[in-house]
């Protein structure tokens, strides 16, 4: 059926109206997919309109902004100032440094240290055996010093000491344990050789392990939250797989005596895990495989640790945590790089073999 004029224009003015499909076919007794036709063929710009995508607007609502509404714990919106209201803590961390032995990393340990300085740290825990010690019949061909006086020296003269930074250690029962007769405390005794020798940089925190309180900046840390970084120096072997120790270790924890950190020395690898709501550091040495640890099979890696945290005053419990390992190679790596070699060694020697 033909549309008059003045039912087009009839039409025009129903669609402007925005009068429905149904009311237009009762209007102009026509069927619904002739309406339909007719909006095609009169009226383009409408249907075009209707099938677009709504692109009314209006000013929000800020109770639809469910971020800007702290909404209760129970609803289920944890709000972002308890898990990230605080500043980052940043301390440095080593391990194993194994001094006057001759595969000691004094090397690496001092580029360590410039790192540290470089970034503004100011504490650095050692985890234990800052020292090699000595028994003959184990590393007796491997030290450079073989008396308590001799290697507390040699300790005072040769650790990094940094403008700003203090190295808190722990000794472990090997290697300076062995030192550690009835009577005699030999990490007390290295503090006392460094502070006559004008170094109080170096503080003794306690033999085997000790704990470090971390306290909210403004100190409203909630009752019954004591958090504590643990620093450690655990005996035995390695495991073959390097998380397990201390994760085992963590697994042995009672459930109040848990740390928030557990930093382990004495396995020389390094490694990040979490268990138990504990944040486990295996950390790596500074000394590169002695006799020892290669009839043992023992793997030897290199570096220290930068450890950034943060811990919530609203909560008391550690929100964020990264690990940062500053790994080394091998000495000989390095040698190109030594000032003495490149001042002294021009290019590179060979043999053209026949
Ligand atoms: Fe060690």
């Amino acid at each position: 059926m033909n549309w008059t004029q003045s039912e087009v224009d009839a039409f025009k003015q129903g669609v402007a109206k925005k009068l429905t499909d149904a009311t237009l076919a009762s209007i102009f007794h026509r069927s619904e997919p002739a309406i339909r036709r007719a909006r095609q063929r009169f009226t383009p710009e409408h249907v075009a309109s209707r099938t677009a995508a709504p692109t009314e607007t209006k000013a929000p609502d800020p109770k639809d902004d469910f971020k800007t509404e702290k909404a209760p714990l129970d609803f289920g919106y944890i709000p972002l100032d308890v898990l990230d209201g605080d500043e980052w803590t940043r301390i440095g961390l080593v391990a194993d440094t194994h001094l006057c032995c001759k595969e000691e990393r004094l090397d690496a340990l001092h580029a360590q240290y410039d790192l540290f300085e470089n970034e503004g740290i100011k504490d650095v825990f050692h985890a234990g055996n800052i020292v090699d010690g000595y028994i003959p019949k184990i590393n007796g061909g491997s030290v450079y010093e073989t008396s308590i006086d001799g290697q507390a020296q040699y300790c005072v003269d040769q650790y990094p000491r940094r403008n700003g930074v203090t190295t808190h250690f722990i000794t472990g029962n090997d290697h300076e344990g062995w030192f550690q007769k009835e009577g005699f405390n030999f990490g007390a005794y290295l503090e006392f050789v460094a502070n006559t020798n004008g170094r109080n940089d170096l503080k003794y925190l306690g033999h085997v392990e000790a704990d470090i309180e971390l306290v909210a900046k403004n100190g409203k840390t909630p009752a019954g939250r004591r958090q504590f970084m643990k620093i450690q120096h655990p005996g035995g072997g390695s495991a073959y797989a390097r998380s397990y120790k201390g994760q085992k270790m963590v697994e042995s924890f009672q459930g109040g005596e848990k740390p928030a950190i557990l930093v382990q020395g004495h396995y020389h690898v390094s490694g990040y895990s979490y268990d138990r709501n504990v944040h486990i550091i295996g950390m790596p040495g500074f000394q590169d495989q002695t006799i020892f640890g290669r009839t043992k099979h023992l793997r030897y890696e290199i570096g220290g640790v930068i450890l950034s945290f943060k811990l919530s005053s609203e909560t008391g419990t550690i929100t964020r945590l990264q690990p940062e390992f500053f790994m080394f190679y091998d000495r000989g790596f390095y040698k190109p790089f030594l000032k003495s070699d490149k001042t002294l060694i021009k290019g590179r020697t060979t043999i053209v073999t026949g």
